[in-house]
């Protein structure tokens, strides 16, 4: 029996993990630094390490003879915590740094996009605040201001006015408010449309997607409010034809997976693509080199078999997506924030019923935010606190199976979106 280290702490790492212990060979599963979900998962236990102390991560992955190991956050893999893994003969999932650039550097991918034909808005890059501001006066498009780098999901702004363009484009490069992530800014065009999440395991030639899923970032219902990790999800998203995404596969996935292998930088993990379906067929908002959150709350149990098996055969450069099986059925997750989120908010606020949820029929509450008190009682510990999942038979029964769960779980302030799934 194999022994797993999981890497990271939300709702996507208690995910992963619960599906890890569901295979026949994995025996033990450490998660660094986990929550308090995966403290109390069959199987699983805690281990206070810092996911970016890759010192601390390689000595103890060798001094439990760890199989795999598991990232779930963008910042170790930017950060090249596969390299170091690597470098220490363990192996582990996810791609090394140069090619989760791709997410790591805003800038790095939209060249790549372009320099590959990948359908794409227009866009500019500018790494001084002038230049960013003289285009603002002259651009011919609605635009979108990113902060290049990594900045934990909130380096995105999409302004209602030209004024509020400039005052991004200052915050980030002039008051550095994401730090060297706004060494440079990325000016789009703004596109109009549904979006949609599409993730594929990659094993550096090959890929497999998952079903399509699709996210609620904003906070407040009717899609108002500032931008969120995610407030809620659901998969399959009705929003490709077979058809359409063969078309996707072909136009986007083809392109990364042979255009990073090319460049010597082969690309092996999960692969998330956010797709923008415009007026003028599907285009590339962001490349994510990771398991999306809240999506992979939804999408891991949709599928049928072995995770450890299909992460294992990524690393290994032996995928074969004929192979992978998904459950017919559909999945829904709705987000339980803490009050305030995703502007300041308290932690250690007492929570109540996410136990006893579970015992509904086709529920699951993965923690997110969540920390077990000494005295055993369950905290919040963060912005995103619960994610409420279930499973039916469609999305209709996914959804009200869900929300029948969140309805039995308490904590001061709790907030969630009553429209999860609604936009289909
Ligand atoms: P990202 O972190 O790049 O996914 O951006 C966060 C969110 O900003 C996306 O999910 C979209 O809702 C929005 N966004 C990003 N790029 C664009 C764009 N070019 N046009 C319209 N909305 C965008
Ligand atoms: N759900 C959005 C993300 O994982 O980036």
């Amino acid at each position: 029996m194999d022994t797993l280290l999981v890497i990271g702490s939300g709702g996507r790492e208690h995910a992963l993990a619960w599906k890890l212990a569901q295979s026949p060979d994995v025996g033990r599963i450490f998660v660094a630094p986990g929550n308090g979900g995966t403290a109390a998962e069959a199987r699983c236990e805690n281990v206070a390490i810092d996911p970016l102390d890759f010192t601390s991560l390689t000595a103890f992955a060798r001094r439990e003879a760890i199989a795999l190991a598991v990232v779930g956050p963008e910042t170790p893999l930017a950060a090249g915590i596969i390299d170091a893994f690597a470098g220490a003969g363990i192996p582990a999932f996810g791609p090394p740094a140069a090619a989760a650039r791709l997410e790591g550097s805003k800038a790095f991918a939209r060249a790549f996009m372009a320099r590959h034909g990948i359908p794409s808005p227009a866009y500019r890059v500018f790494g001084a605040t002038e230049d960013a501001l003289a285009f603002l006066q002259t651009a011919a498009f609605d635009v979108v201001v990113k902060a290049s780098g990594l900045a934990a999901g909130k380096g995105v702004v999409v302004p209602e006015s030209r004024l509020e363009a400039e005052e991004a484009v200052v915050a980030i490069m002039r008051q550095r408010q994401f730090g060297a992530a706004g060494d440079e800014v990325v000016i789009e065009e703004r596109l109009q449309g549904q979006e949609v999440s599409v993730l594929a395991f990659v094993d550096g030639r090959r890929w497999a997607l998952m079903p399509l899923a699709q996210d609620h970032k904003q906070v407040f219902d009717g899609d108002r409010g500032p931008n969120t990790g995610g407030m809620g999800v659901y998969a399959p998203a009705p929003l490709l034809s077979p058809e359409e995404t063969a078309v996707v596969e072909e136009s986007v996935l083809r392109p990364v997976v042979e255009g990073m292998a090319a460049a010597g930088t082969p690309y092996r993990g999960v692969l998330y693509t956010g797709l923008m379906l415009t007026a003028g067929g599907p285009k590339v908002l962001e490349f994510n080199c990771r398991f999306g959150d809240p999506e992979t709350e939804v999408l891991l149990p949709l599928l049928d078999g072995d995770l450890y098996a299909i992460l294992q055969a990524c690393v290994a450069g032996r995928l074969h997506a004929e192979e992978l099986r998904w459950s017919p059925q559909a999945a829904a997750c709705i987000i339980a924030a803490a009050p305030g989120y995703p502007g300041d908010y308290p932690k250690n606020l007492p929570i109540r019923g996410a136990a006893a949820a579970e015992a509904l029929p086709g529920l699951k509450v993965f923690h997110a935010g969540t920390a077990l008190a000494p005295d055993g009682s369950l905290r919040t510990s963060g912005g995103r606190v619960l994610a409420v999942t279930a499973v039916g038979v469609d999305k209709q029964q996914a959804l009200d199976r869900a929300y029948a769960g969140i309805g039995m779980i308490d904590f001061p302030g709790m907030h969630y979106r009553r429209d999860i799934g609604s936009r289909t």
